[in-house]
């Protein structure tokens, strides 16, 4: 079984690789975009699946990224980091709420005059915004300032933005106007176009984003949301009345990681109990609200397709769809929510279609949402900022074949806070000390999960699936087989084994990565993963090279050659370490601080230009 898996990502893989034509960007000199944003969509939980509109228009006339990854799983942070290209410990929005976040952190963190929509109209756009915006941006702050930037908005406010039907908007600089009864999404359906509309009307080039609530829970908010303990009550989400009897019976797919008979995780997570089959069925129902409120947007993106085609502008507009974070119900034994590092709440859907992109196609390069801003300025050809933490995503086939090879394979995740659950069984589990600092890496022979928690335990789960087809190939070539296929087997795609577990000491030293043993493999992730929980700009893009300032090691691999052992032993010995668990990002409690300036010519280990290898 799990062999024909390996087989099949095998040809999954070929198949991708397969189709090099060369496609350049042809759009004329100044294109639209269409950016389709939702709240908390999955990647994992089959949602895109049940929108035929989205497959339609999207995954079947564009490309999607497979390995989008946002790097704060849980709404404001994310969105801060998405409209800034920045990651949380850039921006210090790293929470939805005050202290720490929210949209008063977003306007005393000064983004409110740096961020994409302001950059936008510097270059000549018209920028349009519908929808969720931030989280405490609410009927008492819109104003205090504006959100800036916008040529025209219609945003959601707190305390009524995902309360499906009783929400509020504000257009221009007008007052809130409350929408009691209706239904958000299609107010909203409205109100996108009309702004498309107006875009067009005003005959300059635009981009307009649309960010509808669904799939998120709903959300009873009692006070303004600008309360010291606001008081909240979250259900499943609301579908329009006709969708309400959708999907009756589709249920969670039921994965390994779903509700396992072992716990599973660190820290508090691996103490949650099994769900029983009350909690389960109250969750199935959770997933089918999440995919009924789905269609109302899905109807959206239809609409907005079937409008840019009238319009005559689909040659000349890129639209792309994402989602801020992704989700998790009863993965881990987890209820309904996100917040975590595994996979179902950090990776989520990037879809692009437009002039140029390719039609139908799929990649696994590896982006995140700090990749987004570069990439829209790039895409409107208008000069990238120095200071973003990601870079501009590959568009074209021709650009992504490069970058299969070429471009950065880790993601640096952090959080800083609470997790809370969103169904009715968990509501007052709100787990503090829920900050941890963790790395994706997904190479061609490797694919794993590192993590760090506030009280230290450390995570790795090493979910490379290897393929089946090499290990014959090797058998064939008479090359000792035996290796891959243990490997093979080993395979925890669902991240089900933790091998830095502290009760699990077997796995620890029998373990292999590449050949290479655990605790070789961990010292190089531990260092990857200090330089990039305080890295800025490239650093974060390149991290390597502060390790290796010669530019030899560009990943994993690189690094995990024997004539670094010395270096990773004896030399980079800081670890990556909390002395307590906050509730921000505090860097007294943030354990050694990665030294980048000793790094750069003139380095404690560089000699003459040369790395300590070479000398010593
Ligand atoms: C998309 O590609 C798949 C194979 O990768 C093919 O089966 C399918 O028919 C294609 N769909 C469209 C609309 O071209
Ligand atoms: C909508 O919100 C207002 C203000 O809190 C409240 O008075 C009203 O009862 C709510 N209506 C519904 C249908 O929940
Ligand atoms: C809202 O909060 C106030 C003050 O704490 C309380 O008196 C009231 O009952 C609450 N209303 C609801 C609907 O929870
Ligand atoms: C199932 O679990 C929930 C959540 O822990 C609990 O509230 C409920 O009482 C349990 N139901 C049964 C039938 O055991
Ligand atoms: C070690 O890991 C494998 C899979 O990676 C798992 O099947 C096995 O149960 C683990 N052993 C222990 C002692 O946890
Ligand atoms: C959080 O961690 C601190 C130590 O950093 C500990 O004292 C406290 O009990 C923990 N709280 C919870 C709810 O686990
Ligand atoms: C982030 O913001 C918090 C809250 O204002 C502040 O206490 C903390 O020092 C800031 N962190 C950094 C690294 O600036």
């Amino acid at each position: 079984m799990l062999q024909l898996a390996c087989l099949l990502a095998l040809v999954g893989i070929a198949a991708s690789n397969s189709l090099a034509q060369q496609q350049p960007l042809s759009a004329p000199a100044k294109p639209n975009v269409i950016f389709i944003l939702t709240d908390d969509q999955d990647a994992h939980l089959d949602s895109i699946a049940y929108m035929p509109f989205v497959q339609k228009h999207l995954l079947n006339r564009g490309t999607h990224y497979r390995s989008h990854y946002c790097t704060t799983s849980v709404c404001c942070p994310s969105r801060v980091s998405l409209w800034t290209g920045k990651l949380a410990h850039n921006t210090n929005v790293t929470d939805v709420n005050p202290p720490y976040g929210g949209y008063p952190k977003f306007i005393s963190q000064g983004l409110n005059d740096n961020y994409l929509p302001v950059w936008l109209q510097e270059a000549q756009y018209n920028t349009y915004y519908t929808g969720k915006l931030f989280n405490v941006h609410t009927v008492e702050n819109y104003n205090a300032p504006f959100a800036a930037g916008f040529t025209d908005n219609e945003f959601l406010l707190d305390p009524f933005t995902y309360d499906y039907l009783n929400s509020t908007f504000q257009q221009g600089r007008e007052s809130p106007q409350s929408y009691e009864g209706e239904y958000t999404t299609d107010i909203l359906t409205k109100k996108a176009y009309s702004l498309l509309d107006k875009a067009v009307v005003a005959q300059k080039p635009f981009f307009l984003t649309i960010a509808p609530i669904a799939p998120h829970c709903n959300v009873f908010m009692n006070g303004t949301g600008l309360d010291e303990n606001p008081v909240f009550s979250f259900t499943e989400p609301i579908p329009a009345k006709r969708h309400e009897h959708l999907f009756e019976n589709i249920q969670v797919p039921r994965t390994p990681s779903f509700n396992p008979e072992q716990p599973s995780g660190a820290s508090w997570v691996k103490t949650l109990k099994r769900q029983n089959e009350t909690n389960v069925e109250y969750n199935d129902h959770f997933y089918r609200s999440r995919l009924r409120a789905l269609q109302a947007v899905d109807e959206l993106v239809d609409g907005i397709f079937a409008r840019l085609q009238d319009y005559d502008l689909l040659d000349n507009t890129y639209i792309v769809y994402s989602s801020d974070n992704g989700y998790h119900i009863g993965q881990h034994r987890l209820q309904p929510g996100k917040t975590c590092g595994y996979e179902e709440d950090i990776n989520i859907p990037l879809i692009i279609r437009g002039p140029g992109i390719a039609e139908n196609k799929t990649t696994d390069i590896v982006t995140t949402h700090t990749d987004l801003a570069p990439t829209f300025l790039q895409l409107l050809g208008i000069p990238l900022r120095p200071d973003f933490d990601g870079e501009p995503i590959p568009l074209t086939q021709a650009d992504i074949e490069v970058a299969d090879s070429k471009r950065q394979e880790h993601v640096n995740v952090e959080y800083w806070g609470f997790a809370n659950g969103e169904g009715k069984y968990d509501f007052d589990l709100s787990a503090y000390n829920h900050t941890y600092k963790a790395l994706r890496v997904k190479g061609r022979e490797y694919n794993i999960y590192y993590s760090v928690w506030c009280n230290n335990e450390h995570e790795l789960y090493d979910m490379t699936v290897r393929l089946f087809i090499f290990m014959v190939l090797r058998h064939l070539l008479s090359i000792d087989a035996s290796k891959e296929k243990a490997d093979c087997e080993q395979a925890d795609p669902h991240q089900l084994h933790n091998l830095l577990s502290t009760d699990d000491k077997e796995n620890q030293t029998s373990h292999a990565i590449l050949g290479i043993s655990l605790p070789k493999v961990v010292a190089r992730l531990d260092s990857l993963l200090l330089v990039l929980k305080s890295c800025k700009g490239q650093v974060c893009v390149k991290p390597w090279k502060a390790l290796h300032p010669q530019g030899e090691v560009t990943s994993l691999k690189d690094a995990l050659d024997t004539r670094y052992d010395y270096f990773y032993k004896e030399k980079q010995t800081s670890r990556v370490y909390f002395d307590e668990c906050a509730r921000g990002y505090l860097l007294d409690v943030e354990g050694p601080q990665y030294n980048f300036e000793s790094n750069d010519e003139g380095n404690s280990f560089i000699r003459d230009g040369l790395p300590w290898y070479e000398w010593v």
